[in-house]
């Protein structure tokens, strides 16, 4: 498919999806936050009393996934799940139903699936390697741990939640080591990719170098 399409990959709380959402608003384009469907395999797992290591059940239950995107709004089974799924259990579930091939497999042409004529922005692990990698334009965004694990700390304060700084930290590096060391689609800059390096850049300076970049392509 030769649609336009922004991948966007990086590590947790890298500000991947505030910036991929803020793009594809700026230019009309479609989006898709990927690790949210790794997180409904989770929640989907949960529910229906499986673990999250059986391979069978867990692909089983990707691939009937019966998911509806509603504005910023997620619902699993008719039942809004925005957010239960974004809960710190739920994504070291996320990441661990991540890891197993069958259930990446079940997913590949869901995420597929939201490419759009007008364009779409994709953002989470494997978006340039595996899902997109004919994407015009590849980006990889990076920031340090500990900015990573003060951004999390933030989110989960801003919405109320209980945080403990040192947790989230050990929690962060421990999804990020699974998901740089699975053996599929691991979590790795693409070549082709831009590096963009956020620990010390507004949100909207990082917005405009992604959009500065587009411009330059198209
Ligand atoms: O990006 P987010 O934190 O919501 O993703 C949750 C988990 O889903 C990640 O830790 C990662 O293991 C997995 N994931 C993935 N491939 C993607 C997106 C997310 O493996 N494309």
């Amino acid at each position: 498919n030769h649609f336009p399409v922004i991948a966007i990959d990086g590590p947790s709380a890298s500000g991947k999806g505030t910036v991929a959402q803020k793009v594809a608003n700026q230019l009309g384009f479609a989006y898709l936050d990927s690790g949210a469907l790794y997180r409904l395999t989770a929640l989907a797992a949960q529910r229906a009393g499986q673990v999250w290591t059986d391979e069978a059940a867990v692909a089983e239950l990707a691939m009937k996934l019966d998911v509806v995107f509603v504005g910023e709004s997620i619902l699993l089974a008719g039942d809004d799940v925005t957010v239960d799924i974004r809960s710190e259990f739920i994504g070291s579930g996320a990441s661990q139903v991540a890891a197993l091939p069958a259930v990446r497999l079940a997913l590949l042409q869901r995420q597929r699936a939201f490419s759009r004529e007008e364009g779409l922005v994709a953002d989470g692990r494997d978006m340039a390697s595996v899902i997109f990698p004919d994407a015009q334009l590849k980006i990889f965004l990076s920031a340090t741990p500990e900015v990573r694990a003060e951004r999390r700390f933030k989110q989960l304060l801003a919405r109320g939640e209980a945080a403990d700084l040192a947790m989230i930290t050990a929690d962060l590096q421990a999804r990020d080591e699974r998901d740089r060391l699975r053996s599929v689609a691991p979590l790795a800059q693409a070549a082709d990719a831009y590096l963009l390096e956020t620990s010390y850049l507004s949100i909207e300076a990082a917005v405009n170098q992604v959009l500065l970049w587009w411009y330059d392509k198209s």
